[in-house]
């Protein structure tokens, strides 16, 4: 039996590198990582509980060294037999977990996909068809770990293309982020969103009762659904007061997911995520907006830019972070409910007054409220605590408010400076 081993000192990515690196290199079926400082054993138990192996820590070789063994499928190594759960924690009794992402083309199923391929996932994702058509438009957001990818054409419309792929794949987790997401479109085509959020969800739901009842799933609930909030900051007890289309569809989803939990037992999560953002937001959300216009407002090629309402207020975390929540609720024993948030609110003003500031200008020389942006009814104000997510979970948020405004600018600009720049309008026309 081949075993690789790495030596070092590490910090929490290069530990998930080599982690990832040895899972990937399935004909291993063993491999340890010895670290060199006690402090970072913790550190280490926690990242390989998070992996896709469960696997077997040892403190015995020396102190601050780890040795991880892994089981795959029936070769079983040394350390096997000492594991206390006897098998190696899929479901289908072998090592490499199956995940389906639907939503991977979009700003959170993309880091999610890339996230669990570092974890050693085989990571499978539903998509429109239209986008395995247009790949270079539509899958721009994963086309760098494309090959590392199975997709499958389907819509969250279509209750058979759904039962298609969960007929003819056997999954450990699902991830169920596809939706209509924007809330101002909502307003504008509540039926649509309603039945692509509401019967989509169920649709998922349904069809892995039928075929896969064991697969865990995760919803991708939203703060939208606290509204008009009834205490600041938002906790999992808060009650919902939905202010849009797209909130109450997230409200029917929400109690979809739970009700599959409760009613047939399914291993059935709901994360209540708050605002999250990077440099793969979609244009039409304000943060985007924002941060691209200013690139263009830095590069001479615009010099207004037209928002709505400055002060509402925002919990704004980075989608890169908030994913690894995901993954956590799903690696739980019991399923639960979780906000994801970092405590901290911002308004659009104060979003657009740093973001200006990165390139040295004022936003009141540039900013315009425009009435056509303001909502029909608005979510004032949102602030989660998310304390349960970081006792049960472990997790916390890793990026700061300013890291987030400073890299999508940055991002913007550097984007904006290499294409073309009709390219760049093209994407952002939407949203002028
Ligand atoms: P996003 O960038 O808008 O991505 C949405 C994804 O859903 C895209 O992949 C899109 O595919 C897919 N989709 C939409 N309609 C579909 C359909 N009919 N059939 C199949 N796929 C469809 O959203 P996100 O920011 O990554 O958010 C992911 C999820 O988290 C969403 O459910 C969102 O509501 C929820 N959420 C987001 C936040 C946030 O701040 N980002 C906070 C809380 C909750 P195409 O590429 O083909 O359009
Ligand atoms: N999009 C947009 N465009 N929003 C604007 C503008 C504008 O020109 N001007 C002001 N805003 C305000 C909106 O009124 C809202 O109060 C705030 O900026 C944030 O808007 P979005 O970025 O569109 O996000 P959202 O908060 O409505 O919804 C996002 O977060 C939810 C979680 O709370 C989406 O990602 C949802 O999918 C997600 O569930």
């Amino acid at each position: 039996m081949r075993c690789t081993e790495v030596e070092g000192l590490f910090d929490e990515p290069s530990l998930r590198r080599a982690y990832g690196q040895a899972a990937r290199e399935r004909a291993q079926k063993e491999f340890s990582v010895k670290v060199m400082v006690p402090r970072t054993l913790s550190l280490c138990q926690r990242v390989m509980a998070q992996a896709p192996y469960r696997p077997l820590l040892s403190t015995e070789s020396s102190p601050g060294a780890v040795r991880a063994g892994h089981c795959h499928c029936k070769q079983l190594s040394p350390f096997y037999s000492r594991l206390s759960q006897g098998n190696c924690g899929t479901s289908r009794g072998h090592c490499m977990k199956k995940a389906l992402i639907t939503g991977i083309t979009g700003q959170d199923g993309s880091y999610l996909a890339e996230h669990l391929i570092s974890l050693g996932y085989e990571v499978h994702g539903i998509v429109r068809r239209v986008a395995l058509e247009q790949p270079e438009r539509r899958l721009s957001r994963i086309a760098h770990v494309q090959n590392e990818l199975k997709l499958h054409s389907g819509s969250l419309e279509s209750y058979p293309s759904i039962f298609h792929v969960i007929s003819r794949h056997e999954f450990d987790e699902c991830y169920h982020l596809a939706a209509q997401s924007f809330v101002a479109e909502s307003f504008a085509d509540g039926f649509s969103t309603m039945s692509v959020n509401v019967d989509g969800t169920h649709y998922m739901l349904a069809a892995l009762r039928e075929l896969q009842p064991k697969c865990r799933f995760y919803f991708a609930g939203s703060s939208e659904m606290f509204g008009r909030v009834r205490e600041r900051p938002q906790i999992e007890t808060t009650p919902f007061h939905p202010r849009s289309p797209y909130g109450i569809s997230k409200v029917a989803g929400f109690y979809l997911t739970m009700n599959y939990r409760e009613a047939y037992d399914m291993f059935c999560v709901n994360g209540i995520l708050f605002n999250h953002e990077g440099p793969r937001r979609g244009f039409e959300f304000v943060t985007r907006k924002i941060t691209s216009a200013v690139a263009r407002i830095k590069l001479g090629l615009q010099s207004e830019l037209r928002l709505g309402n400055l002060d509402a207020r925002r919990d704004w975390g980075h989608s890169a972070d908030y994913v690894l929540a995901m993954h956590l609720m799903l690696q739980q024993d019991t399923p639960d409910d979780y906000v994801v948030a970092t405590g901290e609110t911002h308004t659009v003003r104060e979003f657009c007054e740093l973001a200006l500031s990165e390139v040295d200008l004022d936003y009141r020389d540039h900013v315009t409220v425009d009435p056509q942006f303001y909502r029909p009814s608005e979510v004032d104000l949102l602030v989660g605590d998310a304390t349960k997510a970081r006792r049960v979970l472990g997790w916390e948020p890793q990026r700061t408010f300013r890291q987030l405004v400073r890299e999508m600018v940055l991002s913007d600009i550097e984007s904006l400076s290499h294409m073309n720049a009709v390219h760049f309008d093209m994407m952002q026309a939407s949203v002028r």
